[in-house]
């Protein structure tokens, strides 16, 4: 399997195979100072950084990377577009033509496969859009789902928008409620009723934080089972941890599928969930149970945590905390399932960072999510494949395989 080694050019983390690395830091360099510059590491090595210029005319992926880089620097797009640039496509391209690939020389870092959840959800996202158009085309269901969103809480807003958006795009019908914020308990119970007894409605999600003085368990329980998408309703969480048949949260849903893909069969490793919440933790524990992992959970209060986790063959960070999971946290060669997103200032700007510190985890592990474009994109996909499987069962049809436990 392809490794890659991760360094810091230019304040960027980046990833590439590491004979390249020195390359890409010099051209960065020898770009940015430009041929008539007085840069000491261009008058220092005019030879290389000639070599360097015609590398970067000659190849249109150098370019894309350092282009990614560049525009990182001046805030013109996101780590993760650069990540998916250098540590993807740029990265397998050039191993490949290079000849490299299988680990990293010593000295330097090793560093994991990087899972890539951006890729893996847009894969899901096809598979669901597929599902739709035989639904459509066969029976004339076109599976609908259904977004509460009580108040206006600027986060939940963004992701009700982009649940909007991207269930219209795998070909299923989007319903949103936006109720104020002051909305009584009573009304937004009898908006569930009605959209329970709506049979062009297979998915209900309530959209979480609730304003405070509604009581979310009992908003939670009131959704029909069958159509809770969320997989909050007590009987899923239920049904789940019995091992039966259930509608499962969307985030352990989507971890477990990456993990799936990745390992094949998990059955008899060891996981580590860091987090008990009922949303992720939990579930997941329950899910990795379901695959036959002997499972630990773990939380912030755990004894030598550390000690636990580097039991782990798969360590899922769920705690909440950011970069709390540092690579002495992790077994040589383990899976880390990052499921933070937390927002930490960093050099004067805002970043987003999961619960994992990914440069020494990704340092130890084998395989590991990024933040943002790892989990993050999976559970907007998985709420899309319990949608379609909902329909599937409230109909009576064959569910769509490989999409839920
Ligand atoms: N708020 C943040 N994440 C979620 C989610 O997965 N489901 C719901 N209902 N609310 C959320």
């Amino acid at each position: 399997m392809l490794r890659a080694c991760s360094k810091i050019i230019g304040g960027v983390r980046t990833l590439c195979p590491p004979v390249l690395f020195d390359d890409l830091d010099l051209t960065c360099r020898a770009v940015r100072s430009g041929p008539d510059s007085k840069d000491k590491d261009r008058k220092k090595r005019p030879a290389e950084c000639e070599a360097m210029q015609d590398i970067l005319a000659e190849n249109d992926r150098l370019n894309v990377a350092l282009i990614g880089l560049l525009a990182l620097r001046a805030g013109f797009i996101d780590r993760a577009a650069v990540v998916k640039a250098v540590a993807v496509d740029w990265l397998v391209d050039c191993a490949r033509k290079n000849g490299i690939g299988g680990g990293c020389p010593k000295g330097d870092k090793m560093s994991a496969v990087i899972i890539d959840g951006k890729v893996f959800a847009a894969k899901v996202r096809g598979q669901v859009a597929a599902h739709v158009a035989r639904l459509v085309e066969e029976h004339g269901i076109t599976p609908g789902l259904a977004v509460v969103l009580v108040g206006s809480d600027p986060a939940s807003e963004v992701y009700v928008k982009s649940k909007g958006k991207m269930t219209v795009e795998v070909g299923m019908t989007s319903i949103e409620h936006k109720l104020p914020a002051d909305t009584a308990e009573v009304d937004l119970l009898a908006l569930i009723a009605k959209l329970n007894a709506d049979p062009k409605i297979h998915g209900i999600l309530v959209q979480l934080p609730l304003p405070a003085h509604l009581n979310s368990e009992l908003v939670i329980n009131s959704i029909d089972p069958a159509k809770d998408v969320d997989g909050f309703h007590i009987s899923n969480v239920g049904l789940l941890g019995t091992g039966q048949k259930s509608m499962v949260p969307c985030t352990p849903l989507g971890c477990l599928m990456m993990l799936r893909d990745h390992h094949g069969s998990l059955s008899g490793l060891n996981a580590v969930v860091v987090g008990r919440s009922n949303i992720v933790g939990k579930p997941m524990a329950q899910l990795l149970l379901g695959d036959s992992c002997t499972v630990t959970i773990a939380h912030s209060r755990t004894k030598d945590l550390a000690a636990v986790c580097r039991g782990a063959d798969i360590l899922v960070a769920a705690v909440g905390r950011p970069e709390m999971i540092t690579g002495d946290y992790v077994k040589p060669g383990a899976t880390v399932i990052d499921v933070g997103i937390n927002r930490i200032e960093r050099g004067g700007k805002t970043v987003l960072v999961g619960d994992a510190e990914f440069e020494s985890c990704a340092a130890v592990a084998g395989a590991i999510t990024p933040v943002p474009g790892g989990v993050g994109p999976m559970t907007i996909a998985c709420l899309l494949a319990n949608t379609v499987t909902a329909c599937c069962r409230a109909n009576g049809l064959a569910e769509p395989e490989g999409l839920t436990a």
